[in-house]
């Protein structure tokens, strides 16, 4: 396949990091189409360990790196995020291009982000406070600061200073916040500005000429479809589209160049922040998840919650991406358990439904109808081909795949490389 999208189907954290680095073996480049540095993917390279945040988990095999138009980037985030790899022997210069047209987050967008959250009080969203919310309001407001502003530095000075005055404003004016000092502000931005720029680049020309050229391109989604800004559970969301239609718009590719939309799952269900979640279950059942699944935020290092998979959740994934593909990832987590409960239906107000309702009213009416299947009670760790699953197992992740309307590609067993069965190549 020419092109492969990989999305989260529910909440995020579902495991796109490690479902990306296997499919990026045999890529030529991988391209991040939205997000920024809330995402956190993990990938485990035999026992090392690496969280990334911006910079595409294709890293890791030397692939070609590229940051979409759709992605925001925290410039003192990013370089970080590069240097800590660098010092890891990982050559991320070689292989990395910023899109000339991605949004910069920057530190005053962190400081609203903060400033709002707690403004929120009870009602607080539970950001990672990364400033992505903010960042994504000044593009659509066209008041933003974008990559391409990099290559020009006087420019650059000009837009922050008269972007950080009217923040400024907001920050004390309405929060009451502390205002930030330009001088200061620049002179940590001015050097990042200076080093990052030799890697802006027109992006969406590169990804068209290397399909042109037959190259295998995965896109890498970050966050999940239930984050998603238009269909996720709103105001409980991320600020961009982590659907498989935003990597078309987030890269600058038609979306007749989508070949193959694979959905990521975990094998029951996890939620980061605050917001809905109508298959939660009580903490001593969460903290039996949590130990083996690592449970426990990416980015901010916040416990998840957790739940058991929620099929309602599945299929509204499924039809927004147009998932083709299943891949189910911690499937070793339920390893422990005799009986897997798979929540097919909400009951909401005396009757059953089949569809998650955008209201979140009646969310919170709705409460999970459960089907059980048999647990299988064995490791799963060590399985590394299909006919290596337990046989429950592979009835679990056949039911999954049907719920999703979706063929099997892969199941994942552990967060290192070998711990995946690839079901189909
Ligand atoms: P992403 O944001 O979708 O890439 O997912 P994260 O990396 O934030 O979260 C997944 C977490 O689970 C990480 O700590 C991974 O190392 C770990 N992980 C990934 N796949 C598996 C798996 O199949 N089994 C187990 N037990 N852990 C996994
Ligand atoms: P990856 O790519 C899980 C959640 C936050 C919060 C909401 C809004 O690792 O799957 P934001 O900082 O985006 O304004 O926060 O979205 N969130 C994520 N949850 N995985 C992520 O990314 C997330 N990125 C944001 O916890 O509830
Ligand atoms: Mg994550």
């Amino acid at each position: 396949m020419p092109s492969t999208v990989v999305v989260g189907a529910q909440w995020g954290d579902e495991g796109k990091g490690g479902v990306v680095d296997v499919l990026a073996e045999r890529a030529d480049m991988v391209v991040r189409f939205n997000g920024g540095n809330n995402a956190g993917h993990t990938v485990f390279v035999g026992e090392e360990h690496f969280a990334l945040h911006l910079v595409p988990c294709g890293i890791l095999r030397g692939k070609a790196c590229l940051l979409g138009n759709g992605v925001v980037i925290d410039l003192q985030g990013l370089l970080g995020e590069m240097r800590e790899l660098e010092s890891r022997g990982i050559a991320v210069r070689d292989h990395l291009l910023i899109s000339e047209s991605a949004h910069l987050v920057l530190p005053y967008h962190r400081a609203l982000d903060a400033a709002e959250e707690q403004a929120r009080g009870a009602a607080a969203i539970g950001t990672t406070l990364r400033g992505i919310g903010q960042a994504y309001a000044d593009k659509y407001a066209r008041s933003g600061l974008r990559a391409l502003d990099l290559t020009q530095p006087a420019v650059f000075r000009d837009k922050l200073a008269a972007a950080l005055a009217h923040k400024n404003a907001l920050l004390t004016k309405v929060y009451g916040a502390p205002p930030l000092d330009f001088d200061q502000v620049y002179a940590e931005l001015a050097p990042a500005a200076q080093e990052l720029a030799p890697l802006v680049a027109d992006i969406a020309t590169v990804i068209n000429q290397a399909l042109d050229d037959g190259k295998q391109v995965v896109f890498e989604g970050a966050q999940g479809t239930l984050l998603d800004i238009d269909f996720g559970t709103y105001p409980f969301v991320t600020s961009s589209n982590p659907i498989a239609a935003a990597a078309a718009v987030g890269s600058g590719v038609s979306p007749k160049r989508l070949h193959r939309i694979v959905g990521v799952v975990k094998a029951y269900t996890t939620r980061v922040g605050a917001g809905p979640f109508p298959t939660e279950c009580e903490p001593e059942l969460a903290d039996k998840f949590r130990v083996q699944g690592r449970e426990f935020g990416t980015t901010t290092g916040r416990p998840r919650r957790i739940g058991w998979f929620d099929a309602v959740v599945a299929r509204k994934a499924a039809m927004l991406n147009g998932i083709e593909h299943l891949a189910v990832t911690h499937l070793d987590v339920l390893d422990q358990f005799d009986r897997i409960p798979i929540c097919v239906a909400y009951r909401c107000d005396g009757e059953q439904r089949h569809t998650f309702p955008t209201s979140l009213e009646t969310l919170a009416r709705c409460t999970p109808v459960y089907e059980e299947m048999p647990g299988w009670r064995e490791e799963t760790t060590g399985v590394t081909s299909p006919a290596g699953l337990p046989r429950a197992a592979r009835a679990y992740l056949d039911r999954l795949a049907e719920i999703a309307g979706a063929r099997l590609l892969m199941a994942r067993m552990g967060p290192r490389r070998d711990q995946t069965v690839v079901v189909e190549a």
